[in-house]
């Protein structure tokens, strides 16, 4: 059977939106360099004048052979829902902004630092023997739907360099069989455990391996969270850098440390799905985001840092511009901050079809294309391919870029050993992502006739991860509030024998028997299957994953009642079960719930990938209620169970933060408990914790407001396109989640970093060693280590580039050949973009991989003790958060997190935990300097304690 995938049907559907607006064939390469790829200071002339009116005349020339009454829909449509500023556009109606992106050229070459030094010799001897065919081959994808996995790029046949197969994404292997659903990002965060980061990334890249992918699409640590609603935010860890950038981190040195490639992504700023791509939202753009430098480098960029300095292999670049300029094609971001200033030794990769230019894309620094098609999908038209071949042999291309690009690519291969076949079996992937028949086609997306081979081989690589899962889902799960329920027993009775008497005085009846449970809410069920909605798009039955790409078929899930049925002494205990969100609960004659003694109510709020929309979540959500009328649901349970003295759990499966104010406070809601995303063991992590087997231990990774307002303008998503080029200003600048409820004094419901237990600890002796004079800028940038391979820059003969004889081509599959090189002239006079010819000096924060060394320098160490003081055993997070000394003319935030970990304190137990502090976590980034600067008047404050705002302990430095 041949599974329907949504993305394709709405991709297809995108395309043709995204051929009327943009109006580009990709053999119009330079049109779309000059158009679409504008970078700083080119002079808007080079861009057609009014381009809306062209979008708008190209959309009714088109429209106007097919129906009418549609385009008039559409039209309506249209206006309505500009109607809120229908001439907000007015702002933008000429031309967006330019210049806010400055040029940042030529792209550096990778094979700089010591890391990477080996790989890249053994790199350079491979590419040395390569074809112009053979390295754009490399570079370029061959079509979606052209290969097994979602992404596959061409092989260098006679070299020996096999096709990379490339799969999503951060939950598990995407599109396969007998794989596990791991809990998402946004759980992980939610552990604030170093190894259990670590562990799931292992995990995931075992089971790549095993199932035949060389490249992992995954950690995702942008989205960061700055809208609490974006639709994303949950692939990712949490809405703080440092967090993120620690847990990105740790799941590329796991997913590494099995010889898979790990690709971090979405670089940068992609914070919301709304007009993410051009086409997908019917604009001919896709949105900008504006950041100012120092924002960027210390929220946006920062995480991407750690996972460079990790040895990431491959950077996955954006939908969204930056600055006015798309991420896949902005020499700024690409060229000077990932790959000069950072260091990033692999290879940049494009998001699936956010490559929005050929040569202007290929000279920002992007070195692979996915997934092969360019400006839209599945057409066999690629921006590179036979065009970059084309641009090389004309000159527009510079021979060392395109030598470059290989040589990252290839070196990253090497870097994981996967070259060495006792690590990395050279094997095709044994599943396909676009069928789960046995027998098909290697390249479904082409229509040409092709022979039936086995594609799906059902090879079960799940081994044990579900104590991973089960792990994680138990330790992402936070208490948020306790009023002495929790744990509850299995027989129910033993702690709630007082309770009983309470609700017999409320009912004025005796209660006999068994102790009496209900669980309420579609979240505690299985609903109709875990796997009911392609791409897990919908909200139904327990949620324990977002949607999208960042999705996997479950290969089970186990539902909270399931294993609630199982856990409960059924001796002792009656369970009634109202798996529904409107139970019939109000008639004066429901005894049954008059009579419940414990009530435990699952709501939950859903949210994912913006290229599918479910009710009214399109891809982001509309605000941060419970969803499927959650709230009513615990209200109302809470006003019957025991005649309103029952004693309540709310448990909430969520995408993110959820406002709670309509029930938080009722007196009988005596346990809350938030299990974020959890993946395949939901239900038996629950019961670990729920029962106390695992003492929680989850704390938040982002605020829990008690409105949407409440995080501030920059926390708000942009519904409404606000121009043609949808303009996003980060004018909030540093100040997303706890920065800017902690500067406007915002009393948050429930702080970020906070997280109850079953115990209580207590902190002591917190002291401060100096490990390294302060001082304002770190050591000067080192000489590169090595140097990057050399090869000859002549343009190669047009021969290289042709078809062979006799060739078989599969109808839009993408490969690198020209039929024919007649009137490829070097052509001189290309125009580059303006500043194209400007060497930018090397930024002093650079220098190595990560960066300038000196920024990794531990300056000061703190120590703490910290003991476990009640009852039972159990983990705690000590956190460290780090006030700037006061400088004139810097703004800084109130506190910002610089360190935790997570230590297992059996009862009465100490032990010392200590937080290390680099130059990079100590400096913010100087716009004028250019650099990470330390403040080196006054002293650095220190608070340690469980969350942002609770922090006994202070010191100085
Ligand atoms: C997503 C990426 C994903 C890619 C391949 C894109 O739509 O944004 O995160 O890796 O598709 O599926």
């Amino acid at each position: 059977m041949a599974r329907d995938q949504s993305k394709q049907g709405l991709l297809r559907d995108t395309k043709r939106l995204s051929e009327d607006s943009i109006g580009h064939d990709s053999d119009s390469d330079i049109e779309a360099t000059d158009y679409l790829d504008r970078d700083a200071t080119k002079s808007p002339n080079h861009a057609p004048k009014n381009r809306h009116q062209w979008w708008f005349i190209r959309f009714l020339g088109r429209r106007s052979r097919c129906c009418i009454g549609v385009l008039a829909a559409i039209i309506t449509l249209w206006i309505i829902l500009s109607a809120g500023g229908a001439f907000v556009y007015k702002k933008y109606q000429e031309e967006p902004p330019y210049g806010q992106s400055p040029p940042w050229y030529p792209s550096p070459k990778g094979g700089i630092a010591k890391s990477w030094a080996a790989s890249y010799e053994k790199a350079a001897k491979m590419v040395s023997k390569m074809t112009l065919a053979e390295k754009v081959n490399v570079t370029t994808g061959t079509g979606w739907e052209m290969g097994l996995a979602v992404g596959t790029n061409g092989p260098a046949v006679n070299v020996g360099f096999p096709q990379l197969q490339l799969q999503d994404g951060p939950l598990g292997i995407r599109f396969a069989d007998k794989i596990t659903a791991f809990p998402a990002g946004i759980t992980v965060g939610a552990t604030w455990n170093r190894q259990l980061m670590y562990a799931r990334g292992k995990a995931h890249a075992i089971e790549a391996r095993e199932k035949g992918i060389n490249v992992v699409l995954g950690p995702c640590v942008g989205p960061l969270g700055r809208m609490p609603a974006g639709g994303r935010n949950w692939e990712g860890f949490g809405s703080d850098p440092y967090l993120q950038g620690v847990a990105g981190a740790e799941t590329v040195k796991g997913i590494q440390s099995e010889n898979v490639m790990a690709t971090i992504k979405h670089f940068v700023a992609n914070e919301q799905e709304h007009f993410r791509q051009p086409g997908e939202w019917g604009l001919p753009h896709a949105i900008s985001s504006n950041i100012d430098d120092r924002t960027l480098h210390e929220l946006y960029a920062w995480p991407f840092g750690d996972a460079v300095k990790a040895g990431v292999a491959s950077v996955m670049c954006s939908y969204n511009m930056v600055n006015n300029s798309y991420a896949c094609g902005n020499s700024k971001l690409l060229n000077g901050i990932l790959k000069d200033e950072l260091g990033f030794q692999g290879f940049v990769m494009s998001d699936w079809l956010a490559q929005r230019s050929g040569v202007g894309t290929a000279l920002a620094g992007l070195d692979m294309t996915m997934p092969g098609d360019g400006l839209r999908w599945a057409n066999g038209e690629s921006l590179w391919g036979p065009e970059l071949s084309r641009a090389v042999l004309n000159g527009s291309v510079p021979v060392d870029r395109l030598n470059d690009m290989v040589t990252r690519i290839v070196a990253a291969w090497y870097q994981l050993g996967q070259d060495d076949e006792t690590k990395f079996p050279r094997q095709p992937p044994n599943f396909s992502s676009w069928t789960d028949d046995r027998m098909g086609v290697l390249a479904p997306g082409s229509p040409s006739p092709q022979d039936q081979v086995v594609i799906n081989q059902f090879v079960d690589v799940q081994a044990n991860h579900s104590v991973i899962v089960r792990e994680v889902a138990a330790e992402g799960t936070v208490l948020l509030k306790n009023e002495g329920l929790l744990p509850i027993t299995r027989g129910g009775l033993e702690k709630l024998k007082m309770k009983r008497g309470l609700v017999e005085r409320a009912t004025g009846k005796r209660l006999t028997g068994k102790f009496k449970v209900g669980v309420f809410g579609e979240d505690a069920g299985p609903g109709n299957g875990p796997n009911h909605c392609k791409d897990r798009a919908c909200n139904q039955g327990t949620l324990a994953s977002g949607w999208g790409s960042g999705a996997v078929e479950f290969p089970y899930l186990v539902s909270p009642i399931e294993a609630l049925r199982k856990q409960f002494d059924s001796s002792k205990v009656e369970l009634s079960e109202y798996l529904t969100n409107t139970p019939s609960i109000t008639g004066k004659d429901n005894t049954v719930l008059d009579d419940l003694e414990l009530c435990i109510v699952f709501a939950n709020a859903d949210a994912g990938e913006g290229f599918v929309k479910w009710e009214d979540v399109s891809g982001d959500r509309p605000n941060l209620n419970l969803q499927s009328g959650g709230d009513d649901l615990i209200v109302n349970v809470a006003s019957k169970c025991g005649s309103g003295t029952g004693d309540v759990i709310v448990v909430i499966h969520a995408v993110g933060p959820v406002l709670m104010e309509k029930w938080v406070e009722l007196p009988n809601v005596k346990a809350v408990l938030l299990a974020n995303l959890p993946g395949q063991e939901s239900g038996n992590a629950l019961a670990d914790v729920l029962f106390g087997d695992t003492n929680p231990s989850g704390h938040l990774p982002f605020t829990i407001g008690k409105s949407l307002a409440d995080y501030g303008p920059g926390g708000q998503v942009l519904y409404l396109p606000n121009g043609l080029v949808p303009q996003q200003d980060f004018s909030e600048g540093l100040y997303i989640d706890y920065r800017y409820f902690d500067k406007h004094d915002i009393a948050p419901r429930f702080e970020f970093g906070f997280g109850l237990c079953y115990t209580t600890f207590s902190f002591n002796n917190l002291q401060v060693t100096s490990q390294k004079a302060k001082s304002a800028l770190p050591e000067s940038r080192p000489s590169p280590a090595a140097e990057p391979p050399s090869y000859p820059t002549t343009i190669p003969p047009k021969s290289e580039a042709l078809f062979p004889a006799n060739f078989r081509a599969l109808e839009k599959y993408i490969y690198p050949y020209l039929s024919s090189a007649d009137g490829i002239e070097t052509a001189g006079g290309y125009p580059y973009p303006d500043g194209y010819d400007t060497a930018q000096p090397p930024s002093g924060a650079g220098g190595d991989e990560g960066g300038n060394p000196d920024l990794w320098a531990n300056y000061v160490s703190l120590t703490v003790d910290v003991k476990n003081d009640g009852g039972v055993a159990g983990a705690v997070v000590p956190q460290l958060y780090l006030e700037y000394p006061a400088k004139e003319g810097v703004d800084f935030p109130v506190r910002v997190l610089r360190g935790f970990d997570k230590v297992y304190l059996n009862p009465g137990e100490t032990r010392t935990v200590t937080f290390s502090l680099t130059r990079r976590d100590l400096s913010y980034w100087d716009v004028v300097e250019q650099n990470w600067v330390m403040v080196t008047e006054g002293q650095y404050k220190f608070g340690v304690g469980l969350s942002s705002r609770d922090l006994p302990l202070t010191a100085t430095w």
